[in-house]
C-alpha cells in the first residue's frame, strides 16, 4: 500500500518529511500541482478542480490513503474529496486550538493564503474554540511565491515579513499560526523578527498522527518494507526523473527538518 501526498507545490514536503521520519517502512507517492500553483489566490471551483485531479491521480497510482498536505486545498476541497473517494483522506487544519489552549493569555496570529482565510472552514473553528476573541488573521500570498522560487532567505522575504508583521505589537502576542505548508520554510525569516517569547506553531504533527492512527486503524500497512523510504515524486501528474528538481526537493525535505526546531 502506498500513501500518496498533495499539494499545490512544494509546501507539503513539510508534512511528508515527517511522515517519512515516522513511518520509515512505507512507500510515498508526492504530487506537486506546480502547473496550477498557486492555489491561494484562486476561485474555490477551481482548486476543487485541481485538488480533484490530484487525488484521482494518486488514486490510480495505487495509493491507499491521501494525504491532503495543504491548508487552501483541505479547507476548499476536503468535504467533496471525501464525498467522491472511497479512501482514508488527511487534510491539514491550521494550529488554532493548540494555540489558544496552550497560550490562555495573550493574543494569536493566523496566517494562512487569502483563499483560506475567506472560507467557512476557518471561520468555523474560530467559532468553535477562540471563545474570547483572541485572534487576528493574517494573509500570506507572496511567501508561496518565495518559496517556489525557492527563495527563503533572500531579503525580499524578510523585508515582506518585516513590513506586514509592522502592522502588529507583537509583544501583545503569544504564538503565530503557520496555517499554510508553504510557510514552514520561513520559520528562520519570521524568528530574525519576531520576539523570542512568541511561537511558531503548525499543524503538521498532528496531520501525521492522524496519519498514523489512519494506517493503523484500516490496516493499511505496508507488507513488505523497503529498506530505505521509497518516494516517488510527480508534478502535476507528470514522473519526475530529472536531477535538478530531485535534487531541489531533497534540499527541501532538508530544509524541512532544520526549520522544524525554530
Ligand atoms: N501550501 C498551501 C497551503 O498549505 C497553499 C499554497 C498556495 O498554493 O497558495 O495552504
Amino acid at each position: 500500500m502506498k500513501i500518496g501526498f498533495m499539494d499545490s507545490g512544494i509546501g507539503g514536503l513539510n508534512v511528508l518529511q515527517q511522515a517519512v521520519k515516522a513511518m520509515p517502512g512505507e512507500e510515498f507517492l508526492y504530487y506537486a500541482d506546480s502547473d496550477n500553483v498557486p492555489y491561494g489566490v484562486k476561485p474555490k471551483d477551481e482548486v476543487i478542480h485541481y485538488v480533484d485531479s490530484a487525488v484521482g491521480f494518486l488514486a490510480g497510482q495505487g495509493a491507499g490513503a491521501i494525504v491532503i498536505a495543504c491548508n487552501t486545498a483541505t479547507s476548499v476541497a476536503i468535504d467533496y474529496i471525501r464525498q467522491a473517494y472511497k479512501l482514508p483522506i488527511i487534510g491539514m487544519e491550521p494550529a488554532v486550538k493548540p494555540a489558544i489552549e496552550k497560550h490562555p493569555d495573550k493574543r494569536i496570529l493566523i496566517t494562512a493564503t487569502p483563499l483560506s482565510i475567506k472560507e467557512e472552514k476557518l471561520h468555523n473553528l474560530l467559532k468553535r474554540v477562540d471563545n474570547n476573541h483572541r485572534t487576528d488573521l493574517l494573509p500570506l500570498p507572496r511567501l508561496v511565491e518565495y518559496a517556489e522560487a525557492g527563495r527563503f532567505d533572500a531579503d525580499e522575504a524578510y523585508t515582506y515579513l518585516t513590513d506586514v508583521l509592522s502592522g502588529y505589537n507583537l509583544e501583545n502576542y503569544s504564538a503565530i499560526v503557520l496555517g499554510c505548508t508553504h510557510f514552514n520554510y520561513f520559520k528562520a525569516a519570521f524568528r530574525r523578527i519576531i520576539p523570542a517569547h512568541v511561537e511558531l506553531l503548525d499543524g503538521i504533527d498532528g496531520t501525521v498522527r492522524q496519519l498514523m492512527h489512519v494506517i493503523e486503524y484500516n490496516k493499511l500497512t505496508a507488507a513488505t518494507k523497503p529498506e530505505e523510504p521509497l518516494v516517488t515524486y510527480y508534478i502535476s501528474g507528470k514522473p519526475v526523473t530529472d536531477y535538478k528538481t530531485r535534487k531541489f526537493y531533497s534540499a527541501l525535505m532538508s530544509r524541512a527538518e532544520s526549520m522544524r526546531i525554530l
